[in-house]
């Protein structure tokens, strides 16, 4: 089998490795790294559950190979909390809102969450809703992740909760 050398950063750490060239970003996490945390739902770009950030933006890991994100930074659910101990804001605000209940769906919500902080997504129900047209949940019908995403946005850009957090969409 052809295999293609692939230098990477994961997480903050240097990755080298051989890889065939079809294999995508989410298998390479997934398999090689053992980083379980990115799911796979639907396999073809649709569903959201394996959003990673590639430099910074979030992207379907399924739909991306590994190799075109050679030399870049990755980050997956697993290099978001800044210690054991501790989440991320946007994870915590997920538990405080309960935006998950199966948490199939969560890393890839989570993900995309952080991603929003730089984009220009302003952090209101609204909004946020359109920002997530990319990524679905079977089970919690959104209002808490959105409220989650809401508070998270406001947070980690240092600006008061708006009086939208809380309000429905
Ligand atoms: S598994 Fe990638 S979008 Fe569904
Ligand atoms: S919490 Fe179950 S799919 Fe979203």
């Amino acid at each position: 089998m052809t295999t293609c050398a692939l230098a990477i950063t994961v997480n903050g750490h240097p990755v080298s490795a051989d890889v065939a060239p079809q294999t995508l970003l989410v298998d390479f996490v997934r398999d090689h790294l053992k980083l379980t945390g990115t799911h796979q739902g639907c396999d073809t770009a649709q569903c959201g559950a394996c959003t990673v950030l590639v430099g910074g933006q979030a992207i379907k890991s399924c739909n991306r190979l590994a190799l075109q994100c050679a030399g870049q930074s990755v980050t997956t659910i697993e290099g978001l909390a800044p210690s054991d101990t501790e989440l991320h804001v946007m994870q915590e605000m997920f538990r405080k809102h309960h935006g998950l209940q199966c948490g199939f769906c969560t890393p890839g919500f989570v993900m995309r969450a952080v991603a929003m902080v730089g984009e220009d997504v302003p952090a209101q129900p609204a909004a946020v809703r359109r920002a997530l047209a990319g990524n679905l949940c079977r089970c919690t019908g959104y209002e808490g992740i959105v409220l989650a995403i809401v508070e998270g946005l406001a947070i980690l850009r240092g600006t008061p909760s708006t009086p939208a957090v809380g309000a429905r969409a």
